[in-house]
């Protein structure tokens, strides 16, 4: 079903003490609040089991950033789905563009992680978005489809209903750049409507968009308005506690 989240990426940040203080911080400022959203935290994988025995009992809910595109064996320094799932996490970010980029994560390596993420019961964050200069040369929509036909595409129409997307322009992350809202509602639009033309109108409905990059308190409104967009996969607004609740807020 289709739903609003509010997703946060720490990405490589946070040592184990400070990701728990910041985990026992944002549960202790949600105790009595009721989101209109769902709210997510991605952590390392090193603060999966700790930061799961924290926010028990609470709204928010755990995602990994990663897990490996392979089952279990030598594969000296992976974590496998099946190990992420042990954790207690519910969800797993796949195909970051920092992913795509610095570790060379390709379409096929991609469609094996997500494969194996649904196959462990996680709910892939899928994350799509074009560079800077792929927009400036207005083949943003080519890259997200080729993104999508590369690696989640194949799955039938039931586990594609597990995944969320998360829309991310490359040059809106971390720069402080966002998109405009038109900019993110034209985009997300027309990804639903590849889903559409895959699997059918009621998939695509179904299917949870959020936008991310530079997504703050300050513009999380003006972009959750917008018919497509169902929320936000925050990094750099995810650290601070009352920054990310304020994007929580927004809905
Ligand atoms: P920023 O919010 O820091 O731009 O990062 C966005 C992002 O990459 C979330 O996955």
């Amino acid at each position: 079903m289709r739903k609003n989240i509010v997703a946060g990426n720490w990405k490589m940040n946070k040592t184990l003490q400070e990701g728990v203080a910041l985990a026992t911080e944002l549960k202790e400022i949600l105790k009595n609040e009721k989101p209109n959203c769902e709210v997510i935290i991605g952590t390392p994988f090193i603060h999966l089991a700790t930061v799961a025995e924290v926010i028990k009992g609470s709204v928010i809910k755990l995602s990994a950033e990663n897990c490996a595109d392979k089952e279990s064996g030598a594969y000296t320094g992976e974590v496998s789905a099946a190990m992420v799932k042990s954790t207690g996490a519910e969800y797993c970010i796949l195909g970051h563009s920092e992913r795509r980029q610095y570790y060379h994560e390709t379409y096929e390596i991609l469609k094996e992680k997500v494969l194996l993420a649904l196959a462990n019961d996680l709910k892939p964050i899928f994350c799509i978005g074009e560079l800077k200069e792929e927009r400036e040369a207005g083949k943003q929509n080519e890259v997200v489809k080729a993104q999508l036909e590369g690696s989640v595409f194949n799955l039938s129409a039931e586990d594609f209903s597990k995944i969320v997307l998360a829309y991310e322009p490359v040059w809106a992350i971390g720069t402080g750049l966002t998109a405009t809202s038109d900019q993110a509602e034209e985009i997300h639009a027309y990804i639903r409507s590849l889903i559409a033309d895959k699997y059918g109108k009621e998939v695509a409905d179904n299917t949870t968009i959020l936008y991310g990059g530079s997504c703050k308190a300050s513009n999380a409104k003006e972009l959750f308005s917008k018919p497509d967009v169902d929320g936000g996969l925050i990094g750099g607004a995810s650290l601070k506690a009352p920054d990310f609740k304020g994007i929580i807020d927004a809905f």
